[in-house]
């Protein structure tokens, strides 16, 4: 059964909520005490088996979350839902997920908001497009484009497991984005693949003014090349980038201090804004450090450091300000 949307999708009955007691179809993390994690969907007269013993989906099912089960190995094991970030970082993979500390700064850095008409391309796995579906919300649009139909398929089944039905806000089409997008009035395109400069054109045509298009790039050479593309276009506004570093901590008593590991290296995010059409972008105001662009013939040298910041003086009383004036 299935209702008509107003963004021409179609809404199932049967999605999950992630909150209230477990029910049958739910997927449900055992943690055992070594911190070791397993999922499991629950199914009615089903055996969740261990090298520890079992412990019966019947004695999960109807309980809350955070409840504890002992096998019949005496293992104890915590019964959680995984959340999205456990989710996307465990799914089956085509292509490479965006983390969760990335998806997270995608939907703050483009903005995206509940109601919001979104592009995505590439599907990938499917990860992004759950955490913007969540974000838009059931009536928002979002419409994912991936290429490869192998990538299409995994995308597709990651989402619906995760929702537990195929989501009322999802279109997906098979396809390159710059040959098969149709939407216009879009508020974002999220662009997650090797070569986000090709679309530009594509986005561009697809954006409202103040829309903004998010670029994120595994390497340094694909940020350069987005940033110089964009501020080329004659469309967009002046892009920014940046990087985001999450690194965990072990604290256990007195012994409080950084992981061991980390993960050191994801991406790089680039976002810049639609202009109004007719509108030629604003001259930069600060120029170019001069070894930014060499000219053809001549060596390239290292942009020279900036110059030390003038301490402020210091007011009697009052810790040193943190923030510096720009000139
Ligand atoms: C790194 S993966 C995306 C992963 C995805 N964001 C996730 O979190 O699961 C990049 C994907 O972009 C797809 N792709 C590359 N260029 C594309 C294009 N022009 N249009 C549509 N898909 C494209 C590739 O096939 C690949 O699956």
């Amino acid at each position: 059964m299935s209702e008509p949307q107003p963004n021409g999708a179609t809404t199932p009955t049967t999605r999950r909520t992630p909150h209230g007691p477990f029910r049958p179809g739910d997927q449900v993390q055992l943690t055992d005490p070594k911190g070791r994690i397993n999922t499991i969907t629950l199914q009615p007269g089903k055996l969740y088996h261990s090298h520890k013993g079992s412990v019966p989906h019947d004695a999960i099912i109807g309980n809350p979350e955070g409840t504890v089960y002992r096998s019949t190995g005496g293992v104890e094991y915590l019964a959680f839902r995984p959340l999205l970030a456990d989710f996307a970082l465990r799914m089956p993979r085509g292509a490479a997920v965006v983390y969760p500390k990335d998806a997270a700064q995608i939907i703050a850095m483009a903005d995206i908001f509940p109601g919001a008409r979104v592009v995505e391309a590439g599907a990938g796995s499917g990860a992004l497009s759950c955490f913007l579906l969540r974000a838009v919300g059931e009536h928002g649009l979002l419409s994912s484009y991936e290429r490869r139909p192998d990538f299409a398929d995994i995308a597709r089944t990651n989402v619906e497991k995760f929702f537990g039905a195929p989501h009322p806000a999802w279109r997906l089409t098979v396809g390159s984005l710059e040959h098969h997008l149709t939407e216009t009035d879009i508020d974002r395109v999220v662009l997650d693949m090797l070569a986000p400069w090709e679309c530009l054109d594509t986005a561009a045509q697809a954006l409202v003014p103040g829309g903004i298009l998010c670029a994120y790039i595994a390497t340094t050479t694909q940020m350069s090349r987005v940033v110089e593309d964009l501020r080329a276009h004659g469309r967009f506004a002046e892009p920014t980038a940046s990087e985001t570093m999450l690194r965990t901590w072990h604290v256990d008593g007195l012994a409080v201090r950084p992981d061991h590991r980390m993960i050191g290296h994801t991406g790089f995010l680039v976002t810049a804004r639609r202009l109004a059409d007719g509108v030629t972008p604003p001259a930069r105001r600060r120029r170019p450090a001069k070894a930014a662009h060499p000219a053809p013939d001549e060596p390239a040298t290292r942009e020279p450091a900036p110059a030390p910041a003038t301490p402020e003086p210091a007011t009697p009383g009052l810790a040193t300000p943190g923030h510096t004036t720009e000139s």
